[in-house]
């Protein structure tokens, strides 16, 4: 039997990489950018299975440009608006993603900028930097308490619940939208499920917790931002194109709301000329809420779990189109 070929789109960490050559002849793209579309369309032909990451446009030209005998696309992240699923569906190729290891990591860094930007972390630290720390300033640097504030949590899933838990610590009055109930989340977080427009003129920290989909682009536009009160502050570690960036520019810059703070963008990276950097009531992070040691490794071990049991023809522990057994 010859052993199966598979590309890997970046070095992920060695704990991934060492299960998965215990299982196949691996190439690993080297560069620390992704590699061009019509390189990954060449890279790919003939491949059986192939590991790839959220920066990698997975559609149905690149499945069909890997071939018919293709086993499984495994991609090390838990979201997968990259990937063309019904395309992926329809040709039955199970598609593999890592959710549940990155919960408390992700929300972890969600309270990391909720927290940095009521209290203006990054703020002071630049302002440090820039040599313009005189004295201790009574009226300087001043933002909203944390502590028995409310927060207002869109899409109550696995890692919106992880930032409620993270709140009760601080005596916070939870909302939260989503298009589900969760009535135990509810009874545990002491969480009150609201209309979305309660939620935003109720709430002082308001973070999104959503997928990508037809029904949340732009779900933060200028209506709803304007619904938000002109103290609130916004924080987005689901997908950059869930906020309209020129509705959130619009907002900050005109004190609609008062503060938001991004680990996402629209596009990503974000253009050095987007107007949203020439704010100062901003936080923008690189998209890094998955990146501790642990997560990350856990992250390519479960990548790799699930490449391993494509190339086996065994159901994948993590399968986001299950349909592809109902066959
Ligand atoms: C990160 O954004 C992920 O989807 O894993």
């Amino acid at each position: 039997m010859t052993t199966p070929r598979v590309f890997v789109t970046r070095l992920i960490p060695e704990k991934g990489l060492d299960m998965a050559r215990q299982a196949a002849d691996i190439e690993v793209w080297q560069d620390p950018l992704p590699p061009p579309y019509e390189t990954l369309l060449q890279k790919v032909k003939g491949l059986d299975a192939l590991l790839c990451l959220l920066t990698d446009q997975i559609d149905a030209n690149l499945m069909d440009a890997i071939g018919p005998q293709v086993k499984v696309i495994s991609q090390m992240a838990v979201g997968f608006d990259n990937i063309d699923i019904p395309a992926a569906t329809a040709r039955g190729i199970p598609i593999g993603n890592t959710p549940g290891v990155l919960t408390d990591t992700t929300a972890d860094f969600a309270w990391a900028l909720l927290m940095s930007a009521a209290r203006h972390v990054v703020d002071g630290d630049k302002f440090t930097r820039a040599g313009n720390w005189k004295t201790w300033g009574p009226i300087d640097f001043l933002g909203p308490d944390v502590t028995g504030a409310t927060l207002g949590i869109v899409g109550f899933g696995r890692i919106g619940q992880g930032l409620a838990k993270r709140a009760q610590g601080f005596d916070m009055r939870l909302l939260y939208f989503d298009t589900q109930r969760y009535p135990e989340a509810e009874q545990k977080y002491g969480a009150q499920f609201v209309e979305m427009d309660t939620l935003l003129r109720e709430s002082d920290f308001v973070s999104l917790h959503t997928v990508l989909s037809k029904e949340t682009y732009h779900l933060m536009d200028d209506a709803r931002l304007k619904l938000m009160k002109p103290s609130g502050i916004l924080i987005n570690t689901s997908r950059g194109p869930v906020v309209d960036p020129a509705a959130l520019y619009r907002a900050l810059s005109s004190d609609t709301i008062a503060y938001a703070a991004l680990d996402v963008t629209d596009p990503e990276p974000i253009k050095m000329d987007d107007p949203l950097l020439t704010l100062d009531n901003i936080i923008i992070a690189p998209h890094i809420a998955s990146a501790s040691f642990q997560t990350r490794d856990k992250m390519a071990m479960m990548a790799a779990a699930n490449l391993i049991a494509g190339l086996n023809g065994e159901r994948l522990p993590n399968c986001v189109n299950p349909q592809v057994y109902d066959k």
